[in-house]
């Protein structure tokens, strides 16, 4: 959820620190807070309520020197965002300080059983009770630290990534996770010594080392300043550690000259579509070749069904691909919130393949629901953005985005890369099935390669929206519609108005309008209709004359060369023509700008709003 980063080695370990809560500050940010050992021994703990910026306003003058430290970025769960709650959390007897990132779900019952024996807790949060417990099994044990969090991990249930410092030993960092991820940075400092780095994801240790492993669930490691680094799991088993290269570039990181990471990412998509459909259209054959279905050809040819699994954005982009997969490849395809299949005893057989959608590929319920479907003997494929994501790891086989890291909470080029490699799994399988005609075959690989170049000519022809959209501030709620592959963005519209403008929007399918919604209508309630020039556009274009007449604001997303609906509307987006089932890509476009510029009207925190966080690996 929230972000932890960790360093050991020669350098100064606060302005590394700070730095990577920056660069994680996107995943939560309700306060944040740092643990060094300086080189007297003593082990300093700073913390803030608020951003990362009050955090360092706050150790103004303070000591914070050592080469040694941990940080946190919080997204509370259990207690109020406040100092106290606040990460790290010292023990009882000061010896030691632990951040952690997920919940520990028998906390209360470890806080019972560690109160009777006269431990004593500061905060209300389900964490402090880690460090406790690893401190009891320290004492009641006589056990070194390492092994004590291997005893104290076996008593817990929930899932944790946690890092942790010893003030008796300053020479070594040891670090665990179960169900939220941690990744190892294996770095060399100027004096050729190896250093290590700690982060819950690659953005805080990109900048210093591109060597990194990826801690599994279950596995606790230590890292020590002559450069030793163990990895064991619970049963005290040797791991041995797989070294990888990260495959991100520090720029992606950065916003380039943009206001916000969203605006970033939403011009950044036509080119991020580029790398991602790059080597899977073969444009000379008119073919698609997606490595992930290659040695997997007959678990999509001969399923009876196909289960996608995802949440919030992804979701969404999921729909369109059921659409897309049962047009195409005319096998059933079920869309599921993943927080719900999980915990209902749905019907999985051998024979199903389960697909997960998920840009950040750590999103607890989504996991979770692959982990239930691998039980019940299903292939599992991911579709993820950031690799070596948990999600990712767990499946039998999948397609990465590649559309590079998406910083912004409000998701969009992560919307379209899931949209597009959907399309792409989707053709992929038509063409083992032998579905589709050649002639449509060839017809929607040549369309969808000319995708990107479309998405660029709507960012163009759409920028007024600007000046637009500050007319909207005073609205209390908007309403969504679309049909067909365009009800999906419709929902996906909605969701980024709520999300960074905390305006209230419903997604509609256009004719289920008359059935409850259109009672909301009057002259205060805008209605954005996505109405192209395909599919059931003269259906549309009566659902619109419905709500003129109860004196609704239409704004449109039209097709080059309508003139009805341009109209019919108080303000109208063109995209420009396409087939029906690749128009998500280019409608949703000025939907994402609209509310980025409703939000910024309003004065919002685009990137960071209120309540969200990037990668929501609680349950
Ligand atoms: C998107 O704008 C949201 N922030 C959210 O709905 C997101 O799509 C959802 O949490 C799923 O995340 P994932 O794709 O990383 O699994
Ligand atoms: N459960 C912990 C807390 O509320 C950590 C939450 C998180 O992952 O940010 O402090």
């Amino acid at each position: 959820m929230c972000g932890i980063v960790g360093y050991i080695g020669e350098e100064q370990a606060y302005p590394i620190l700070i730095k990577g809560l920056h660069r994680l500050e996107y995943r939560g940010y309700d306060s944040a807070g740092v643990s060094l050992i300086n080189a007297k021994g003593e082990l300093l703990v700073y913390k803030a309520k608020g951003k990362v910026s009050a955090l360092e306003a706050s150790v103004e003058g303070k000591d914070v020197s050592g080469t040694i430290g941990i940080a946190h970025t919080r997204w509370a769960t259990h207690g109020e965002p406040n100092e106290t709650n606040a990460h790290p959390h010292y023990s009882q007897s000061k010896n030691l300080t632990l951040v952690h990132n997920g919940i520990i779900e028998n906390y209360k019952a470890l806080r019972a059983e560690l109160e009777k024996n006269n431990m004593t807790f500061c905060s209300e949060t389900d964490t402090e009770v880690l460090v406790q417990l690893v401190e009891y099994m320290m004492n009641s044990h006589h056990c070194d630290l390492y092994t004590a969090v291997q005893l104290a991990l076996k008593n817990v249930v929930g899932a944790y990534a946690i890092a942790i410092l010893e003030k008796s030993h300053p020479d070594q960092l040891v670090c665990a996770r179960k169900g939220s991820p941690l990744i190892i940075g294996v770095g060399k400092s100027a004096t050729g010594r190896k250093e290590f780095f700690l982060g819950s994801d690659a953005t805080p240790i990109i900048e210093h080392t591109k060597d990194v492993i990826y801690l599994n669930d279950e596995e606790i490691a230590i890292m020590d300043r002559t450069g030793r680094l163990e990895i064991t799991n619970l049963a005290n088993v040797k791991q041995t550690p797989q070294l990888v290269k990260l495959q991100m570039n520090l720029d992606e990181l950065e916003k380039g000259g943009y206001a916000h990471f969203m605006l970033k990412e939403i011009w950044e998509q036509p080119n991020a579509l580029r790398t991602c459909i790059r080597g899977r259209l073969n444009m000379a054959d008119k073919d698609v070749l997606l490595s992930g279905i290659i040695d997997h050809k007959d678990k999509f040819i001969n399923c009876k069904r196909i289960i996608i699994c995802a949440c919030g954005t992804s979701w969404h982009s999921a729909l369109i691909g059921k659409y897309f997969i049962e047009e195409a490849c005319q096998i059933p395809v079920e869309v599921e919130y993943a927080s719900e299949f999980r915990y209902r005893n749905p019907v999985i057989h051998s024979d199903d393949v389960v697909i997960a959608v998920s840009q950040s590929g750590e999103t607890a319920d989504t996991l979770a629901a692959i982990q239930l479907a691998k039980e019940k003997g299903a292939f599992l494929y991911g579709i993820c953005n950031v690799i070596g994501s948990s999600i990712a790891r767990a499946t039998h086989s999948g397609t990465y985005l590649h559309v590079g890291p998406e910083i912004g909470v409000a998701s969009t080029k992560a919307f379209t890369g899931q949209v597009i490699t959907l399309a792409l799994l989707g053709l992929a399988i038509a063409k083992e099935k032998k579905t589709l005609s050649d002639d449509m075959f060839h017809m929607l690989v040549e369309e969808l390669q000319m995708i990107p170049d479309k998405m660029q000519w709507t960012l163009e022809h759409n920028k007024g929206i600007d000046e637009y959209a500050k007319t909207f501030t005073y609205c209390k709620n908007f309403l969504y519609l679309g049909r067909g592959y365009n009800y999906p963005v419709a929902m996906e519209g909605a969701l980024k108005l709520k999300e960074i403008s905390y305006i209230h929007a419903e997604g509609y399918p256009a004719a289920e309008m008359k059935h409850g919604p259109i009672a909301l209508v009057d002259e205060e309630m805008p209605v954005v209709v996505i109405a192209p020039k395909r599919g059931n556009y003269d259906k549309v274009v009566s659902n619109i004359q419905e709500i003129k007449s109860r004196k609704g604001k239409i704004i449109s997303v039209v097709t080059e060369g309508d003139t009805v609906v341009k109209g019919m509307s108080d303000y109208y987006f063109t995209i420009p023509d396409t087939r029906d089932c690749y128009v998500p890509l280019l409608a949703v476009i000025p939907l994402q700008l609209l509310s980025y510029y409703v939000a910024i009207a309003k004065g919002c925190n685009v990137d960071q709003p209120r309540n969200l966080a990037k990668s929501v690996t609680v349950e």
